[in-house]
């Protein structure tokens, strides 16, 4: 059940049934000259919408934007500073914990935000362990799984891509994208890759980041990427993270 697609009167009835919201987050960023810009967005998207239907969970809209900015040198990529994305996050979760919900599962699609999600989580915690009282407010989790780093899906990748799975633009995300979107595939599939598997290497700042890998992947060689391939992902990912959001509502 996606958010967006509701009345509030019915997210006013869900809340007497679970206390419990799955949120994607992405970001919007060059995947190569194969690869969508959503292509963040769009994997973490795809799997909480079927979870989202499997388990009657509420699934919030997407944060679309990330921490991208190692990836400014490229047309059409936007980027929050880590500080806009805490906050954003930060202030999100506490419009939905005022309603009642306190159980926040965060499905990533992105590297870059790793960090800046921990810190996000600390400093909703740290508002209530300073505040003696707890600050009149409920208490409230937050968790978060990388899907690309997931088990099940890890072992896909590995055993279908090896070292061709790569750092960024992998064949992983885009076969899933091409499963999600198989009409905008078949345009972007065209496009040629050279060198066939991209070079690997440091990240720093968006110039740099250009100057070493020009087409914008790093070790990765996207042309494996099949809608086959990205049905399978998307199933196992919604399974292993189907079970860790059960988990995760029933644990004390
Ligand atoms: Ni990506």
């Amino acid at each position: 059940m996606r958010l967006q697609l509701c009345t509030w009167p019915e997210v006013e009835a869900y809340l007497k049934r679970s206390t419990g919201i799955i949120q994607p987050i992405g970001s919007t960023e060059q995947h190569g000259p194969t690869g969508f810009i959503g292509t963040d967005s769009i994997c973490p998207e795809l799997i909480a919408e079927r979870m989202g239907d499997d388990l009657d969970a509420l699934v919030a809209p997407t944060i679309n934007v990330g921490m991208a900015q190692h990836h400014l040198g490229f047309p059409g990529s936007a980027s929050l500073r880590p500080s806009t994305l805490i906050a954003v996050v930060g202030d999100i979760v506490k419009s939905f914990a005022r309603h009642g919900f306190d159980r926040f599962f965060f499905i990533n699609g992105h590297g870059g935000n790793i960090p800046s999600l921990q810190a996000a989580f600390s400093e909703i915690y740290a508002e209530r362990s300073f505040a003696a009282d707890g600050g009149n407010r409920s208490p409230v989790r937050c968790e978060v799984r990388n899907w690309w780093q997931i088990k099940s899906v890890a072992a896909i990748a590995n055993e279908v891509f090896g070292d061709a799975e790569g750092f960024h633009a992998t064949p992983s995300e885009v076969a899933l994208t091409y499963y999600g979107y198989p009409d905008d595939a078949a345009r972007v599939k065209k496009n040629k890759l050279t060198p066939k598997r991209a070079p690997e290497g440091p990240i720093y700042d968006a110039e740099d980041y250009r100057r070493r890998f020009p087409d914008g992947r790093i070790g990765s060689d996207p042309s494996l990427a099949s809608e086959e391939i990205g049905e399978r992902l998307l199933e196992a990912a919604v399974e292993e993270l189907s079970r860790d959001y059960r988990a995760f509502l029933e644990a004390d």
